[in-house]
């Protein structure tokens, strides 16, 4: 693991470079979000497992990315309380430290992305500046990790997820009842798509990171509603179909999705 190459024992990092990646997972999401960005970006950027990172780490760095995700009441993934517990209660100057933080979190939870928060105000506490705001990510939704990616690139110059740049980020507005037997359709607010002469667009359906499949929806709406109305149909779809028709149902307002235009209806084989 990169940490603990790049660690000596005295767990400061051999040769720092500009910009420290910090995740805290419990099962794995936020580590495989701030994997995809390392990956890209070993030049550049040092990876650490809050679980290993001390408070005085913090400094030998002008920017740091944390990824967080929340558990009990607001809390950090258990093996990470320890540096949150010495960064609540130091009184070290972050004032030069500027960061970023991606909150992974559940809405069905009371407490939101609650860590994410409390690290956020900590670092403030301790005089850092944030660089970007905080971002919240319900149910690791690709599209949100990705945008903010994005928006990490533009702040901090790192490099972009290699495709990023072909996709539009549409919001979901609205779902209507399954229409008919494997259709469902949605109000989509599309910015790319002011020209309401489009016909079809392609949606990346993606789940927890994983990339599902390829999925085309018709474009039904009339030429004077606000939103692009779209069907999306099931019924063709090969050996994906119930991962799919799992991701419509459980898609609702506020989701992000990835889109582009596409030129006719037939579904794309992955
Ligand atoms: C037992 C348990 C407790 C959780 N508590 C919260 C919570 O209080 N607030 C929240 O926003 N999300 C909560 N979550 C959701 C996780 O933060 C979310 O699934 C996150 O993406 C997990 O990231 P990880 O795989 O990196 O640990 C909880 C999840 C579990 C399993």
């Amino acid at each position: 693991m990169e940490q603990v190459k790049k660690q000596k024992n005295d767990n400061r990092f051999e040769t720092p470079r500009q910009i420290l990646l910090v995740y805290a997972s419990q099962t794995g999401t936020a580590k495989a979000f701030a994997r995809k960005i390392y990956v890209r970006n070993t030049d550049l950027i040092d990876i650490v497992d809050m679980q290993h990172l001390s408070v005085a780490d913090l400094r030998n760095y002008e920017y740091v990315i944390f990824i967080v995700s929340t558990y009990g009441n607001g809390e950090p993934p258990t093996p990470c309380s320890r540096f949150f517990n010495d960064l609540t209660h130091s009184s070290f100057s972050l004032s030069k430290t500027l960061f970023a933080i991606l909150a992974l979190g559940d809405k069905q939870f009371l407490h939101y992305c609650g860590f994410g928060n409390q690290l956020s105000h900590q670092l403030i506490q301790h005089q850092a500046i944030p660089r970007l705001p905080l971002t919240e990510v319900n149910r690791a939704d690709a599209a949100i990790f990705k945008h903010w990616w994005s928006k990490l690139h533009e702040t901090m110059g790192i490099q972009k997820e290699q495709d990023s740049e072909t996709w539009s980020i549409a919001t979901v507005m609205d779902k209507e009842d399954q229409v008919a037997d494997g259709t469902f359709q949605f109000a989509l607010y599309v910015r790319i798509l002011e020209n309401i002469s489009i016909e079809c667009l392609t949606v990346k359906v993606e789940q927890q990171g994983l990339n599902l499949n390829r999925i085309k929806a018709r474009v039904i709406s009339a030429a004077c509603e606000p939103f692009i109305r779209v069907a999306i149909s099931t019924a063709e779809l090969g050996s994906k179909r119930e991962d799919i028709q799992d991701f419509l149902v459980n898609s609702e307002a506020g989701d992000k999705w990835y889109v582009r235009v596409a030129s006719d209806i037939k579904h794309d084989n992955v």
